[in-house]
C-alpha cells in the first residue's frame, strides 16, 4: 500500500494490530464452540436450571472430565458459558441457549462452527492444490466422511423442508400447480436428496430426478428415499456429472444447489419454456460489495477450502466460480447461455439467499 493510502485509511498500526488479534483469537473460541457442538455439551447444558462442576457435566455427557474441564475453560474466558467465583461450577445462561443448541435453527452458530475442524481436513490438499505446480483440487470424496454429516445439518438448518414450499416453490411461476398436474423437476447436486425426497412427497404426479457426481451423496439419497412412508416411484437418483447429463434428458424445473455453478454448463437439457432456478448466496461480484454482508466470512472459506478445490479437481478447464462469485456473474452465466429472461428474486424469510431464475 503507498504511503498516501496509509495515511487515508484511517487506520493505525496499533489498530490494525489489534484487529489481527481479535480475529485469529476468535477462531480458537469457534474450535471450542465446534467440540461443545459435536459432543452435544450445549444441548446438554440447555437442560440444566442450575450450575454444574465439569465432572458432574463430564458424567451426564459419557465424556472424560479433564477434556471437559480444559472446553468450559475456553468456553468462560470467552464469555459463553459463565463460572461461580471459585470456577468450579457452571451455568449456560437461558439467554445464550438458542444461540448454541437446534432450537435456534438458522440462529445455531454450532453448525457453522462445526464447519472449520469439517473443511479444515481438506487444508492440506487445498495448500497443495494452490501451488503452480500442484494438482488443480481435490475430489470432494477425499473429505466425504465428515463433509457428508455437516452438509446435512447445514442444509436443514439453512433451509428447512417447510420453508422450500414457502419460499422457493413461489420463486417459479406456477410451479406447484405444474408439479401437481405433473411435471419434469431436475435437482442438480442433489446431495443427500432432502429436496428431491420433498417434492416426490408433494407431488407424487411429477418426476423428480436428483443427480449428483458423489456416489456418498447418492448413496445417502437412496437412503432416504427408502426412508420415505410413501412409495417414490417418481423419484430418481443417479451419479453424474452435472457438465455431462444425458442429452435425450428434457427436463422442465432444474434447481441446481449453492456451489453447483462452478461448473453447470453442459447441462443444457431444459424443455423450451422450462425453468432454471439457482439459489445462491446474497453476494456481490465485487468483493468490496460483501464487506460487512452477513455469513460472508464463513462462505469464502468454505468456498476458499472446499468448492474451489472440488470443483477445479473435475474440470482442468473449470473457472471455479466459488460460493461468492455474485449474482451479477450468474446473472450474466445465464444470459449468456441464452435464457429468454433472467430474474433476480429475493427468496422470503432468507436475506442471506437470492433466487436467480431463467426461462427458456
Ligand atoms: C453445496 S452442496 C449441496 C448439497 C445438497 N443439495 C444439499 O442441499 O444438501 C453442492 C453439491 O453439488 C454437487 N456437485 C458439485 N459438482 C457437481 C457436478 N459437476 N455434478 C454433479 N454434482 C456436483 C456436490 O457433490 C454437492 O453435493
Amino acid at each position: 500500500m503507498a504511503a498516501k493510502e496509509q495515511e487515508t485509511c484511517g487506520e493505525t498500526a496499533d489498530q490494525f494490530a489489534m484487529k489481527l488479534h481479535g480475529h485469529v483469537m476468535s477462531s480458537y473460541i469457534t474450535i471450542g464452540i465446534a467440540f461443545g457442538d459435536r459432543l452435544g455439551l450445549f444441548e446438554l447444558m440447555a437442560t440444566f436450571d442450575g450450575s454444574k462442576t465439569a465432572g458432574e457435566i463430564a458424567t451426564a455427557a459419557k465424556l472424560k472430565g479433564r477434556y471437559v474441564q480444559e472446553w468450559l475453560g475456553l468456553m468462560v474466558i470467552a464469555d459463553i458459558i459463565d463460572a461461580d467465583d471459585k470456577g468450579t461450577a457452571f451455568f449456560l445462561p437461558l439467554h445464550r441457549r438458542k444461540n448454541l443448541t437446534a432450537e435456534g435453527g438458522v440462529g445455531n452458530i454450532g453448525i457453522p462452527a462445526a464447519g472449520i475442524p469439517t473443511f479444515m481436513k481438506g487444508f492440506e490438499y487445498v495448500i497443495n492444490a494452490a501451488k503452480e505446480a500442484g494438482p488443480n483440487g481435490f475430489p470432494q470424496g477425499a473429505t466425504a466422511d465428515v463433509f457428508w454429516p455437516w452438509m446435512d445439518s447445514f442444509t436443514e438448518a439453512l433451509m428447512p423442508s417447510a420453508a422450500l414450499f414457502s419460499s422457493i416453490v413461489p420463486l417459479i411461476p406456477d410451479f406447484k400447480m405444474n408439479m401437481e398436474s405433473g411435471a419434469s423437476f431436475l435437482s442438480i447436486g442433489c446431495g443427500s436428496g432432502i429436496d428431491s425426497v420433498n417434492f416426490g412427497e408433494a407431488f407424487p404426479n411429477s418426476t423428480i430426478i436428483g443427480v449428483d457426481h458423489g456416489a456418498l451423496g447418492i448413496q445417502k439419497a437412496l437412503c432416504r428415499k427408502q426412508g420415505s412412508d410413501k412409495n417414490l416411484t417418481n423419484v430418481n437418483f443417479e451419479i453424474h456429472d452435472a457438465t455431462k447429463l444425458p442429452s435425450d434428458w428434457s427436463i422442465g424445473l432444474i434447481m441446481p444447489h449453492p456451489c453447483i455453478v462452478s461448473m453447470i454448463w453442459g447441462a443444457l437439457i431444459w424443455k423450451p419454456g422450462g425453468y432454471y432456478l439457482m439459489i445462491e448466496f446474497t453476494a456481490a461480484t465485487n468483493v468490496n460489495g460483501n464487506k460487512g454482508r452477513i455469513l460472508m466470512e464463513f462462505l469464502y472459506g468454505v468456498s476458499l477450502l472446499h468448492c474451489i478445490p472440488t470443483a477445479l479437481s473435475q474440470r482442468e478447464d473449470g473457472v471455479g466460480l466459488g460460493a461468492c462469485c455474485g449474482q451479477e456473474t450468474m446473472r450474466k452465466m445465464l444470459k449468456d447461455a441464452g435464457f429468454e429472461s433472467v430474474e433476480v428474486k429475493p427468496v422470503e424469510g432468507f436475506d442471506y439467499l437470492v433466487g436467480i431464475l431463467g426461462k427458456k
